[in-house]
């Protein structure tokens, strides 16, 4: 490898909520960071990842009063626990701040002002709810209601979680402070705006320069072409955050000393330890700056953040990494399935190195979600890293300490082949560079897939038995363990655990760097199992721990009065074809979370295939037997897993909540029901 002058890199991935524990969509982002930090620094570059909980905001002054603390309390205990799972997930921070500190309070007092003696800050005065027994202003999430299209009541702010409306809060229908239940008022206040539209031609360049994901600028594209609003950076009190200096009552908005935390972040890194701070913020900078972020937040990185820098004569990012959203088992996850998986809930029951593995195998570097199939996990884990590559150096450090003390043979029997494998170093390389992180796996677990084969053809434990063969197994299991030290130093960003324990059994240190020619007439350490099996049973458990029965308000509560348009005429009911139906078989379908197979007689009508959401309340051969209801003129529905001829009727929220309807005793198969 060309030894070049090492780069000056500061990472970043985004700033927490201190307002809840984190869970597993936090960890994708903070493992995606730390696996590319950890490459750049085993590439011998000089790289650096702070990081930070983001602390202010509405929501953690409310979390805090529900809990009879302090926010100062609040933000405490999440700043422990954070850094706590982070570490347990092997995320290596060079430092983890808070944003409610004195470096980030000093750094937005600066950049506000430079902001306004750029002319790039307006105040004007602006009409919102307010609760006027709280005596707070109501962002749109907090806000209450009935949906004006469907009706349904306790919709919040915006959106309609039951028909996916969307509105602006004055639209709601008897809306009410979440926070008290009071009736909002509209109330006047004066607020301060960053001037975005003055930086337009900055942030055109700044979309145009390439230095984002192609889907990422078209969509901040999309977003700066329909017309670039003024950003309102201040809240009034009572907030949790930075009084804006000069402007008692008013308060810096979250959104706006969140970024300004990686700042913060830094200087506190660099004070600590005696770091340079001005090479990596100054304008011009020749040091790298990236930020990890989730597709979520790309227009404050991607808009906001890069106008406010530029506006207060400070670098601008390199560039910034989107990645897309944890989905578990195909859909978002839940907390009514257990997939809503905290961090240390799974800590609890499996090693973070399994995780680790399955997010790299899967990432790439697009905006794309990210699917965690758990049997999947399962499966992949133990195949490759067990099953694969532990397997090399398991399957020859028994050889190797029988007969030869654990020392390496003193000649080199298989150069080309370990000339190939070091060949392919660049390229993973290069896959790792690029946030491909599932290509450079791809491409590891090919060759170890050849390192098998190797030892497969050589068949030492069948030389072992032959006499006069000893220097042969001897030769082949040192070429084994050298191939094996190279794979362990391409995967060692990804399983920084698993590399140290491998350090310790080759007596040497995994560094990209130090790669060269392979280990000769080298002492080895007694072999101790690297990584053990996922037992799927881990993974259950994990599941169960997670699990939280659904709220059953919403299957219970019902409008009082049915509005007009919702009502149906008693002749559209009539065409309902509601029959009695056996449920003759019930099958699980694979790859599907929720849905049972339902094989449905209907005596002389036949027979009907269903497929029913109700795996989360039925075992199938629970059902097998029962009678149900069932409509049955539903027209045939192509589903992902098959034709579905028809409908079962179950009451109740859904998740374990969830009860087929049964008629009473004589009730036949193929009954109509009226
Ligand atoms: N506090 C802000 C970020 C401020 S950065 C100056 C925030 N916090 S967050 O806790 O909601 O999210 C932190 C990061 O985790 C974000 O990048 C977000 O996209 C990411 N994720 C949160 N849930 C996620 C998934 N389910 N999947 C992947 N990433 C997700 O936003
Ligand atoms: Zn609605």
């Amino acid at each position: 490898m060309a030894a070049t002058t090492p780069r000056k890199i500061l990472v970043t991935s985004a700033l927490p909520y201190a307002n809840g524990s984190l869970h597993l969509g936090h960890l994708l982002e903070q493992v995606q960071t730390d696996i590319w930090v950890r490459f750049q620094k085993s590439r011998g570059h000089d790289c650096i990842y702070v990081c930070a909980d983001d602390a202010h905001g509405t929501a953690i002054m409310l979390t805090a009063e529900k809990l009879g603390i302090t926010p100062e309390e609040q933000i405490a205990a999440m700043h422990r626990e954070h850094e706590h799972d982070s570490a347990g997930f092997l995320v290596g921070f060079d430092n983890f701040h808070t944003t409610h500190s004195e470096e980030n309070r000093y750094w937005c007092e600066t950049i506000y002002q430079r902001l306004k003696d750029n002319d790039h800050i307006a105040a004007r005065d602006i009409t919102q709810a307010f609760d006027p027994e709280k005596e707070l202003f109501l962002a749109d999430r907090f806000i209450k209601g009935t949906c004006p299209r469907c009706k349904t009541p306790d919709q919040y702010g915006d959106n309609c979680e039951a028909c996916g409306a969307t509105y602006s809060p004055a639209d709601l229908i008897d809306p009410v402070s979440a926070i008290s239940g009071a009736t909002p008022i509209e109330k006047e206040s004066r607020h301060f705006f960053f001037r975005l539209p003055e930086l337009a031609g900055m942030l055109a360049a700044w979309l145009d320069s390439g230095t984002l994901q192609p889907q990422v600028a078209n969509k901040l594209r999309e977003w700066t072409e329909a017309g670039l609003q003024e950003w309102d950076i201040s809240r009034d009190a009572p907030y949790f955050g930075f009084e804006i200096p000069g402007e008692p009552g008013k308060y810096f908005y979250v959104w706006l000393d969140a970024p300004i935390g990686y700042i913060a972040s830094f200087q506190h890194y660099c004070e600590r330890t005696g770091h340079d701070f001005d090479s990596f913020w100054q304008e011009g900078a020749d040091t790298e700056l990236y930020h990890f972020i989730g597709k979520d937040i790309i227009n404050f990185h991607g808009l906001f953040w890069p106008a406010m820098l530029h506006s207060a004569g400070l670098r601008t990012p390199s560039a910034i990494f989107a990645h897309g959203f944890l989905t578990v088992n195909g859909t978002k996850m839940s907390k009514s399935r257990g997939t809503f998986i905290k961090a240390s809930t799974y800590l609890e029951h499996l090693d973070a190195e399994y995780l680790r593995y399955y997010f790299a195998a899967k990432l790439g570097a697009s905006v794309d979600d990210i699917d965690l199939n758990l049997e999947d996990f399962v499966q992949r884990v133990n195949s490759d890293v067990v099953g694969k590559i532990v397997n090399i150096a398991s399957r020859c450090a028994g050889f190797l300490s029988k007969g030869h003390d654990n020392r390496l043979s003193a000649g080199c029997a298989e150069e080309e082949l370990l000339a190939g494998f070091l060949d392919r170093g660049d390229l993973i390389a290069e896959h790792y560079e690029q946030r491909e992180f599932n290509k450079a796996i791809r491409e590891i677990v090919a060759l170890a897939d050849r390192a098998n084969q190797y030892i497969d053809e050589k068949k030492p434990w069948v030389l072992a038995k032959q006499e006069g063969t000893g220097s042969q197994v001897h030769d082949v299991c040192s070429v084994g363990i050298n191939l094996f030290r190279i794979l362990m130093t391409y995967l060692k960003p990804v399983l920084p655990a698993m590399a140290e324990k491998a350090e310790a059994f080759l007596g040497c240190s995994l560094d990209w760097c130090a790669l060269d020619g392979p280990l000769i007439d080298h002492q080895l350490a007694r072999f101790k199992p690297l990584l053990t099996r996922i037992d799927p049973k881990q993974v259950e458990a994990m599941v169960e721990a997670s699990r939280e029965p659904e709220p059953p308000a919403a299957a219970i509560t019902a409008p009082a009065e049915v509005p007009e348009q919702d009502m149906i005429k008693f002749e559209d009911f009539a065409r309902i074809d509601l029959r009695v139906a056996e449920i003759v078989a019930a099958e699980h379908v694979e790859g599907a979370d929720k849905l049972l197979r339902l094989t449905l007689g209907l005596g002389e009508l036949g027979q009907r295939q269903v497929f029913a959401g109700i795996k989360s309340a039925y075992q199938p051969e629970q059902l097998v037997g029962r009678l149900t209801v069932m409509v049955a003129n539903l027209a045939p529905r192509k589903m992902r897993f098959g034709v579905s001829e028809g409908m079962v009727l179950a009451a109740g929220p859904g998740g374990e909540e969830l009860y087929l309807l049964e008629p009473h005793d004589g009730a036949r198969p193929g009954m109509q029901v009226k």
